[in-house]
């Protein structure tokens, strides 16, 4: 287990499991070369250094997890290290080294729980059953992020942005209900918690949240469509039309075809699911945004992703 962080280093000899990344090979005054690298974890990063046995760290300094013997000192004021080995890592504990959803896990847990225990229909009951009570989907589930960089992208992300697009859903619906007839709640519930579970065979951990190759391939869509479908069909009385209203939110979740869905939303559950995975990814931009401008600006950076700058506001004058 992990038990020195970057946070809390301090002068002298450390050795512990860190990310390792931002490599850069530079020229010495004198000639010869020396390198340049960050250690990070969870509570930030520090920049160190290789001087000696260059020739040796050549061949194995690669981005990566790696347990770590530093030295760290005194430079201009700051803690910085030297690099003295780099060994294979074991037992990485992914949370000890990316940051986690601001939200406490285990309440976000228990929101969980009290969702799936509101579903009342027999079937998909069940369905969430085989998914949330199976330990290791569930540890997956809790530690993925919703995504590399766009929102969310950090430990418990996924979990965060999931109970976000229920929330979203349900008061949708709500609204909805009095105005419009032929919403199942329990479907739009299930399609809601079920919509983005693929992202856990999406992401890869190494020296930062990566999409994997076959991530990247097929996309979260595909396996959330697979690992939804592999399930119902262990459930022998499933009806037929309910397992095709639930992968039919999972295809169209994103609305349409540009936008990655298989299909565009033909039913008032995936359309309503739709909307509140986009609310939820906007919203979670615009307060990006609003979080890394500087105190008291008026417009944010322009948000690329966005195609738009965003107003924050400010004094009324
Ligand atoms: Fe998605
Ligand atoms: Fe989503």
């Amino acid at each position: 287990m992990k038990k020195i962080f970057v946070k809390e280093l301090e002068k002298g000899e450390f050795e512990d499991i860190f990310i390792v990344n931002r490599i850069k090979k530079k020229e010495r005054k004198d000639g010869g070369f020396f390198y340049e690298l960050y250690i990070s974890d969870k509570t930030g990063e520090m920049k160190g250094y290789v001087f000696d046995n260059i020739a040796e760290f050549e061949k194995k300094l690669k981005e990566g997890v790696y347990q770590v013997k530093g030295e760290a000192r005194e430079l201009y004021g700051e803690i910085v290290f030297t690099l003295k080995e780099l060994k294979k890592a074991r037992d990485v504990e992914i949370k000890d080294l990316f940051p986690s959803s601001p939200r406490e896990i285990d309440r976000m847990v228990n929101n969980l729980e009290n969702i799936i225990t509101d579903i009342q229909n027999p079937h998909l009951k069940k369905l969430l059953d085989y998914f949330f009570n199976d330990p290791e989907i569930r540890e997956n589930f809790i530690n993925a992020p919703a995504a590399k960089k766009m929102h969310h992208a950090y430990i418990g992300g996924l979990l965060e942005h999931t109970l976000n697009v229920v929330e979203i859903a349900e008061s949708l619906a709500e609204s909805l209900s009095r105005m419009y007839s032929g919403l199942s709640k329990d479907i739009l519930i299930t399609g809601a918690l079920l919509h983005d579970i693929g992202k856990i065979k999406t992401y890869e951990y190494r020296a930062g949240i990566d999409i994997s190759d076959k991530g990247r391939l097929l996309d979260h869509v595909y396996f959330s469509l697979i690992m939804v479908q592999e399930k119902i069909d262990k459930i022998s009385d499933f009806p037929e039309n309910l397992k095709l209203r639930i992968l039919h939110m999972i295809a169209s979740h994103h609305g349409e075809k540009s936008m990655g869905a298989l299909t565009e939303p033909m039913t008032e559950e995936a359309l309503l699911l739709h909307f509140a995975d986009y609310i939820d990814t906007l919203m979670f931009k615009f307060k990006r945004a609003r979080e890394n401008s500087k105190e008291g600006a008026r417009w944010s950076e322009y948000q690329r992703d966005l195609q738009r700058f965003i107003f924050l506001g400010g004094e009324e004058e």
